[in-house]
């Protein structure tokens, strides 16, 4: 595997990864991105210029996706609209980049032959019970909430049924909530963080008990490119690294952080179907594929992101009042 086609790759994670890619593999790599309001191409600054490219493009758009999937070896596939809150107020722009979107690539893989990994999430599965130890797993029926998570489970239909159908050559991850640089101030974890630098209070929607299992993105990146190298062609890996926090946990980590009280926050209008906890049993990926996360210590990684946006300011800064408005429109 020489080249490798990264759609959404000047986004959190897909940026992430291609830092992933550089670092630890000698492949070329070409984004492809809309540069939605969620993609940075800062993101992308500094790496080698003879081993990553940027195609601005719609991966919902077939002229542009077909002679690039045809150009490479593979494609990592993690364009799509990203945000649930997002997803209650427009449904629109989900259903085309992430359904659609899914399709164009899958015609290309089809029509070229290219390997696929399609980058998924749990929430797919919908939620589980508060008091409860069940976790995921592969088996999990799929009972999406939202128009996001409904239009990610769709795509998943889609690749299986293109694995199935038509042989495509390709492979799916369903990914715990990430963590870690680059991600838009619209996110839990990046908006609380920005809104105590800001002399803010963090807003909690409810009463703060929605659970998330949340993994470090350099952990993501990891295990994608050891799904895309050695998975099975057809199956489906969770990713997940035991990662499990309630909102008022990370809230309180954010607040000791920087010496603020522990009730300095405020709980807001709760969002519309509001999943109460996901949580991944990634015994698969760590078992079949020999995968362990790196960042074990949710605490330690924290900080560090919270170092990150303490020295990346003139990074998100722009984005911050626009996001803010938003969420005030909403009463969140
Ligand atoms: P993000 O919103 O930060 O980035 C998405 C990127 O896709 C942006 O660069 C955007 O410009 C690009 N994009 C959007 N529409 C496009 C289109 N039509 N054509 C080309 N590019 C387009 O999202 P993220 O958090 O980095 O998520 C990446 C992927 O990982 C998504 O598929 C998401 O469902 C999945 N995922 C995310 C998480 C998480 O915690 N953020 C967890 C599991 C899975
Ligand atoms: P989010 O980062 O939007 O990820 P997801 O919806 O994919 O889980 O939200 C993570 C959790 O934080 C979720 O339970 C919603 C909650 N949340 C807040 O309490 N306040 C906020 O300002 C945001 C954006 C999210």
């Amino acid at each position: 595997m020489d080249r490798l086609l990264v759609t959404g790759g000047a986004g959190f994670i897909g940026a992430n990864f291609v830092h992933h890619l550089m670092a630890n593999t000698d492949v070329r790599v070409t984004v492809l991105d809309k540069l939605t309001y969620a993609a940075s191409r800062e993101a992308l600054d500094g790496l080698p210029t003879d081993r990553v490219s940027l195609v601005v493009g719609d991966v919902a758009d077939s002229a542009v996706v077909d002679p690039l999937v045809a150009a490479h070896d593979a494609v990592v596939h993690f364009a799509a609209e990203s945000h649930n809150d997002n997803s209650l107020n427009e449904p629109g722009p989900f259903i085309t980049t992430n359904l659609v979107g899914t399709f164009c690539l899958l015609e290309a893989a089809r029509r070229h032959g290219t390997r696929l990994h399609h980058i998924s999430t749990d929430e797919v599965y919908g939620d589980l019970a508060l008091e409860d130890s069940t976790r995921f797993t592969e088996a999990t029926p799929y009972n999406p909430s939202s128009p996001y998570s409904a239009a990610k489970a769709g795509s998943d239909h889609l690749v299986r049924a293109w694995v199935r159908s038509f042989g495509v050559q390709a492979t799916i991850s369903n990914c715990s909530n990430n963590y870690g640089p680059w991600q838009h101030v619209e996110k839990f974890i990046p908006r609380q963080i920005t809104n105590v630098i800001d002399g803010g209070r963090p807003k909690v929607y409810g009463a703060g008990h929605n659970v998330r299992d949340w993994i470090h993105v350099e952990d993501h990146s990891s295990a994608v490119w050891r799904i895309l190298t050695e998975g099975r062609i057809g199956e489906t890996y969770l990713v997940g690294a035991d990662g499990e926090r309630d909102n008022l946990d990370v809230v309180a980590l954010i607040l000791a952080h920087f010496g603020r009280p522990a009730d300095d926050f405020d709980l807001v209008t709760d969002r519309a179907g509001h999943d109460l906890r996901y949580a991944i049993d990634a015994t698969k990926l760590r078992t079949e594929l020999d995968w362990e996360p790196r960042h074990a210590d949710f605490s330690e990684g924290l900080t560090r992101t919270i170092e990150w946006y303490q020295q990346h300011e003139d990074w998100w800064r722009p984005h911050k009042q626009r996001t803010e408005a938003t969420y005030a429109a909403q009463g969140q």
